[in-house]
């Protein structure tokens, strides 16, 4: 899978770089071409020479070679690269590349990459819980990286805990999948719906759901990062994604998100509706703000929403996918296999709130997959990234 790919290793200076060394010996044993980036910190915990020698091209550091005043291109680097893979990603370094800080060649050639950025970071334990850190990472994912999330173990300050660089294997495996993925959704139009819908009561009130949209925005990076043309239609969250293969289409309210799926449907090969609907709006939208002092207690009355998934079932034609999600409580199977029935569907993601790590605002989900064919699929608990990997595989096998 590897053979022929160019792939830049970005070291940065912490502990876990003497394990690079070995990772690079995979990289090349599996026929990649390999670049090595390298921060001036990094250069503090393991040699270039060592590094140039094993990688067979001189180790890049400096924007400029000192003696020669040659240029070294960040830019050529990025456009160069089939994937970058930053290992160890210290916390330093995350934070820079979170936030654009370009003050170094390994960061610089991260901005300029055109090719799917890899991360696994290393530090303490404590550096790594510390919600600066959590919310870099996140913005890292956000940004459509891929984290490859540190193993928990001894770390070199002795103590225990989450925070040690995956094993140098384990990161050649992740992209091995990666480039076996990489294009089986090539030419492929997905739709993925994602997060709450907002129903106004008035200008400042709205019906509402604890829908965050991660499970949505991770399937349609997925998608889009094995060559599918993603059209994400989003509810309001707080996230927000930029990929060169989705188009993000910001709605509000259910009816919104109906018509943009409606005017997209008939083009698209596969839709997954990962939204969480809300199944309800206000009769009337008030005008103005309902006031405390000058009115009664208000009474609202609901209206039924359209159901979007249901719709699109209606309207599916041979050849175009169609996979729903199902929330559930109690009697979970059952009903997942009704929606599946109900609204037409191919495949049904059943998630069960009585699951912990499950459903609304975690970072993790667990998942039982429902197929048409009659297929039940139970899958662990895993990070939301994984899920949706796990959800286009299957759908895949449809
Ligand atoms: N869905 C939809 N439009 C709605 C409600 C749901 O498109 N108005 C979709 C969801 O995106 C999901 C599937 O239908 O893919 C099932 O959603 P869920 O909320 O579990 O079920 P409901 O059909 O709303 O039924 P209930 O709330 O009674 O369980």
């Amino acid at each position: 899978m590897l053979k022929g790919k160019h792939i830049i290793l970005g070291i940065s200076g912490g502990i876990a770089a003497y394990k690079s060394v070995v990772l690079l010996r995979l990289l090349i044993k599996a026929g990649a071409e390999v670049q090595v980036v390298i921060t001036p910190s990094g250069k503090e915990f393991i040699t270039p020479v060592t590094l140039s020698a094993l990688s067979g091209k001189p180790v890049v550091s400096e924007f400029f070679t000192a003696n020669t005043g040659e240029w070294h291109s960040h830019v050529d680097l990025g456009l160069w690269a089939d994937a970058m893979v930053i290992a160890p990603a210290t916390a330093n370094t995350i934070a820079k590349m979170a936030n654009g800080v370009a003050d170094n060649m390994l960061v610089t050639t991260y901005l300029s990459a055109k090719a799917p950025v890899f991360v696994a970071p290393a530090m303490d334990l404590d550096m790594m819980a510390h919600p600066s850190t959590v919310r870099n990472i996140e913005l890292l994912r956000s940004y459509g990286n891929h984290i490859i999330e540190p193993a928990s173990g001894e770390l070199a300050s002795h103590l225990v805990g989450k925070g040690r660089m995956e094993e140098p294997e384990n990161i050649v495996k992740a992209l091995e999948r990666f480039f076996a993925s990489k294009s089986d959704f090539a030419g492929k139009k997905v739709l993925v719906t994602a997060g709450p819908t907002y129903e106004k009561i008035d200008p400042v009130r709205f019906i509402g759901n604890y829908s965050s949209g991660k499970m949505g925005y991770a399937l349609a990076l997925e998608a889009a990062d094995r060559g599918g043309e993603v059209t994400l239609v989003s509810g309001p969250v707080n996230m927000n994604v930029s990929h060169p293969r989705i188009n993000l289409v910001k709605v509000e309210s259910a009816k919104e998100m109906l018509s943009a799926c409606e005017s997209i449907f008939t083009d698209t090969d596969i839709a997954i509706m990962c939204a969480a609907v809300a199944d309800y709006a206000p009769k009337h939208t008030a005008d103005r703000k309902i006031k405390r002092e000058t009115s009664d207690v208000p009474v609202i009355e609901l209206v039924k929403n359209p159901d979007i998934a249901k719709t699109l079932g209606q309207k599916k034609r041979d050849g175009q996918t169609l996979v729903g999600f199902a929330l559930e409580t109690d009697n979970e199977s059952v009903n997942a296999r009704g929606k599946l029935e109900s609204k037409n569907l191919d495949m049904i993601v059943l998630n069960s709130l009585r699951d912990k790590g499950a459903g609304f605002g975690t970072d993790t989900n667990k998942v039982t997959i429902y197929t048409r064919d009659g297929r039940e699929l139970p899958f662990g608990t895993k990070p939301k990234e994984d899920v949706a990997r796990d959800i286009i595989d299957t759908i895949m096998t449809l």
